[in-house]
Order: structure tokens, then C-alpha cells, then sequence
């Protein structure tokens, strides 16, 4: 008999025909997605479950006692209660790799929209107000190459923002990251740095780190007022690496020149966040990986995770417990 397996995300026909060789499948059929009530309803009999997002916790795991295997669609997987999984030997699985180069342009993107002030003088010339009067104004921003960029978690996505950074954009690249990786540093000419040093030295810090117990609001006042007053603070991460009022305050006061942000401490973003009204902040919503040439690779991927996890076909991407 084919193992159970609960699908939460709409998924393309190839994905869906890959696993149902090995897989009996459930999915959600709702117009808008499952909700966790929705879900913990769904699970009492799956072996496998395909997802993103959801606390895979106490809760969810006393509603399917026969879970062997939660794939993740993402590459983080912060939303894994991994000593209960252990314990319970279900296995957490993640699609690394396949989305490297697109959360590195998207880092750039940011980058270079916060530094040249993209979105705001978009909305500002959109809004009408590019007059003839004011073609005095000469709009500055601050350049991006030939500076110093500084990373905060040296992973497989951190080296690929450091590839560009150095070959792209002539910059010097430091990092800090929990192991120094002297074969990286060797390779791209980076260098290590502790964090306090990283912080007061670069022109954009970029937070790329996991989100973990040691990283949880990693970057917090203190942090923001070691940075340099021009600044710019990059977060590709997660939200809780960063205490996000404390950021809020460092822009209010001017401590950095700007943020450019992909995620969020909840999301989606409350509506009252001061983080929306700033003109010096661009926000989008947490697409790091969001092209559909890379969802298709990564929907591909973590479905190899979930039927390798089932039935030891094919390769695995485990998270270490
Ligand atoms: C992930 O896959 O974890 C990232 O958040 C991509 O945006």
C-alpha cells in the first residue's frame, strides 16, 4: 500500500504525477489556503506531509500519530520543532541549492533600490511631482560598488551574494557566520570578521543568518548604533534575527541611511507598522526565492524529499536534528 501524504500548496502537474507513483495523495482543495484548524483536521492517517510555514510542534504532531516525514517548500525551516520531531523520529526535510541565485539578486535588488532611493523617487515621479522647477534637486543616493559589504551568516547563499558583490560590484566583502570558512575566504578574497567590527565597518550589513535560538533578535539596538550613520541594513533572513523596533528606532533617529526588507517580524506586515511609512525603507513581501522557475525547482525538490523520506527512492535533503 502506497504511503498517505498531505499536499497544503497548489502544486504543478509534473510535482503532483511524481509523487503519486509513490504516494497516495490528499490535498487541500480550498479557494484560499488551508488555515492550521483546517489542517490539524486533515492529518490524522498521512505518513508524509508537504508544506511550508506551518509549526510542525506538539500540537500538530499529536494530530498525525503515523507522521514519518514533513517536507518543507522552503529552504529555512525555523517552523520545525526539531527536538519534538526527534523524538517522535519524524524526519525534516528542506530544498537548499536550488534557490541560491535567485535570494542573492533579490538581496541586490534590495540593495540597490534602498542605496539609489528606487522606490521612493518611482512613487515620487508616478505622483506627478517631478516638476520642471525642481530639476535642481539632484535626487542623490549612495553608490553601491566600491564599498564594503559586510554578511552576517556565511551559508551557501551568503557566498553566492559574495561572489557578485566582489565580481560585480568591485566591493569589499567581509563576513561573520557562527565557523570561519577559510576555504571561502580563499576563494572569493573575503574576510572574517567578529560581528562588532563587521558592524562599525561596512557600508550595507546583510543578515542572511538562520533563524535558530542563537540568532533570535541577533540584531538589536546596540547593533544599529555600532553601524555607520550612512548605513544600510539588508534583511534576507527571517524577522525575529532582528528586534524590530529597535530597527524602527534606528531609522527614525538616523542612525543608518536606510533598510531594505524581505521579511518581516509578522507576516504579513501589520498595516500601522511605521516601517511602511518610511521613505528610506523598501519592503517586499518575503520573496526571496519567488520566481517561478525557482518554485518550480524547489516544489521539485522538496517532493524528492518526501518520497525519498517514504520510500528511500531518490536523494534527501534532512535537517540535522
Ligand atoms: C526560504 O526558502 O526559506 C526563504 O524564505 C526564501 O525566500
Amino acid at each position: 500500500m502506497k504511503p498517505k501524504v498531505y499536499i497544503t500548496l497548489p502544486i504543478e502537474e509534473e510535482v503532483e504525477t511524481y509523487i503519486a507513483k509513490y504516494c497516495e495523495i490528499c490535498k487541500w482543495q480550498g479557494e484560499t489556503p488551508i488555515t492550521r484548524q483546517e489542517l490539524l483536521k486533515e492529518i490524522s492517517d498521512i505518513e508524509g506531509l508537504y508544506t511550508a510555514g506551518f509549526y510542525i510542534n506538539e500540537e500538530l504532531l499529536d494530530h498525525a500519530p503515523n507522521l514519518k516525514v514533513v517536507s518543507n517548500m522552503s529552504v529555512g525551516y525555523n517552523n520545525f520543532n526539531l527536538k519534538e520531531m526527534k523524538r517522535r523520529n519524524v524526519i525534516g526535510t528542506h530544498t537548499p541549492y536550488v534557490l541560491n541565485d535567485t535570494v542573492a539578486d533579490l538581496t541586490f535588488g534590495l540593495m540597490l533600490a534602498t542605496a539609489r532611493r528606487i522606490s521612493e523617487l518611482d512613487s515620487f515621479v508616478k505622483a506627478g511631482s517631478w516638476e520642471r522647477t525642481k530639476d535642481d534637486e539632484p535626487f542623490f543616493g549612495l553608490d553601491v560598488h566600491n564599498t564594503t559589504l559586510g554578511i552576517i551568516g556565511m551559508g551557501r547563499i551568503g557566498e553566492v551574494v559574495a561572489k557578485r558583490a566582489k565580481y560585480g560590484f568591485n566591493m569589499d566583502v567581509q563576513y561573520y557566520n557562527r565557523h570561519q570558512k577559510p576555504e571561502v575566504e580563499q576563494e572569493l578574497h573575503i574576510k572574517y570578521s567578529d560581528l562588532e567590527s563587521l558592524l562599525a565597518t561596512s557600508d550595507f550589513v546583510v543578515l542572511l543568518t538562520p533563524l535558530t535560538d542563537e540568532t533570535y533578535q541577533l540584531i538589536g539596538e546596540k547593533e544599529f548604533k555600532l553601524m555607520k550613520k550612512t548605513a544600510i541594513f539588508i534583511n534576507i533572513s527571517r524577522g525575529q534575527t532582528v528586534d524590530e523596533q529597535a530597527l524602527i528606532q534606528a531609522l527614525q533617529n538616523k542612525e543608518i541611511y536606510g533598510a531594505g526588507l524581505d521579511v518581516f517580524e509578522q507576516e504579513p506586515i501589520e498595516e500601522d507598522n511605521p516601517l511602511l511609512k518610511m521613505s528610506n525603507v523598501v519592503s517586499v513581501p518575503h520573496i526571496g526565492s519567488a520566481t517561478k522557475k525557482t518554485w518550480d525547482a524547489m516544489s521539485m525538490r522538496a517532493a524528492g524529499n518526501l518520497v525519498a523520506g517514504l520510500t528511500g527512492n531518490g536523494s534527501i535533503s534532512q535537517v540535522p536534528y
